[in-house]
């Protein structure tokens, strides 16, 4: 039988993220918002990226200390700006959290230019942004967890909501993950992935969508988003010390491989 509350957090959660001060792109909208509030209600310190208007009222939320920026992923330079400030401001970075961008449909062959650059402008190169704005930070104090938001449609080939512009995306992101990985491991900074499947945000447009791929999730349920933000929680934390390069799959067994 399904739980009446499958996203409810653990008393195990506790405070895995005391005192720890971290940044969430796309942190003002669906996954990326229970996110930031999860890791809040853990402990952190957080700065809330989001291109959304309403991003510093929702950081303001969360409490005293917070942060809210208003930032565009896709400008190097004002990821650079923002990063910058929120590090003097907190005293250093521990970890980041790149979720920032929207699903997109589309088929190669009516995909238009803009539409492909405008994808991978806003997942691929704005992950790639993020991290090399934050990374000097992490370096410097000889630590620090970077967890991206990729998706099973760059295991997979899309298939759910998002094109094939989409889907290069995301397979860029995990690929940008593990080389960043590697590079990163001997200066104490882990790199990680997330592959969601279909995850519910409560948006209304997509629940019909969602009701159809429920009977093909061996779960037979979509999940929420506050189950993909606790595997968030868990790489951001120190329970996942000795794990970096690894794709984490969020998906009710959609995608088993
Ligand atoms: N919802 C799903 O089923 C699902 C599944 C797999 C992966 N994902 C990925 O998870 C992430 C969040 O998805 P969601 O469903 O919560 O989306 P959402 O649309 O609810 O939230 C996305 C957030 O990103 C922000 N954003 C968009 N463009 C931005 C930009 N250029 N700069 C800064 N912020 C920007 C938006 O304002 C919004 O707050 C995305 O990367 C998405 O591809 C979602």
């Amino acid at each position: 039988m399904e739980s009446e509350n499958p996203g409810g957090l653990p008393p195990l959660a506790g405070r895995l993220l005391e005192g720890r001060r971290v940044i969430v792109t796309g942190g003002a909208g669906g996954i990326g918002r229970v996110t930031a509030r999860l890791f809040a209600d853990t402990g952190a310190r957080v700065a809330v990226f989001d291109i959304s208007p309403a991003t510093a009222e929702f950081a303001a939320s969360l409490g005293a200390g917070h942060r809210g920026v208003v930032v565009d992923v896709t400008s190097t330079l004002a990821c650079q700006t923002a990063v910058d400030e929120t590090v003097a401001e907190f005293g250093g970075l521990d970890a980041l959290v790149t979720m920032a961008g929207l699903v997109h449909p589309g088929g190669v062959g009516d995909l238009t230019e803009e539409a492909f650059d405008e994808t991978i402008s806003m997942h691929l190169k704005g992950t790639f942004n993020m991290c090399r704005a934050a990374l000097p930070a992490m370096r410097a104090r000889g630590s620090g967890s970077i967890v991206c938001m990729s998706s099973i449609a760059g295991e997979r080939g899309g298939g759910l909501r998002g094109g094939a512009h989409y889907a290069a995306a995301k397979a860029g992101i995990l690929g940008l993950a593990r080389a960043m990985a590697r590079e990163t491991a001997a200066d104490g900074v882990r790199v990680n992935a997330v592959c969601p499947g279909a995850i519910h945000t409560g948006k209304r447009k997509i629940e019909d969508m969602n009701a159809m791929f429920a009977s093909q999730i061996p779960m037979r349920r979509v999940g929420t988003a506050e189950e993909v933000a606790r595997v968030f929680l868990f790489l951001a934390s120190d329970l996942s010390t000795y794990m970096t390069g690894a794709t984490i799959d969020v998906n009710g067994g959609m995608h088993i491989h």
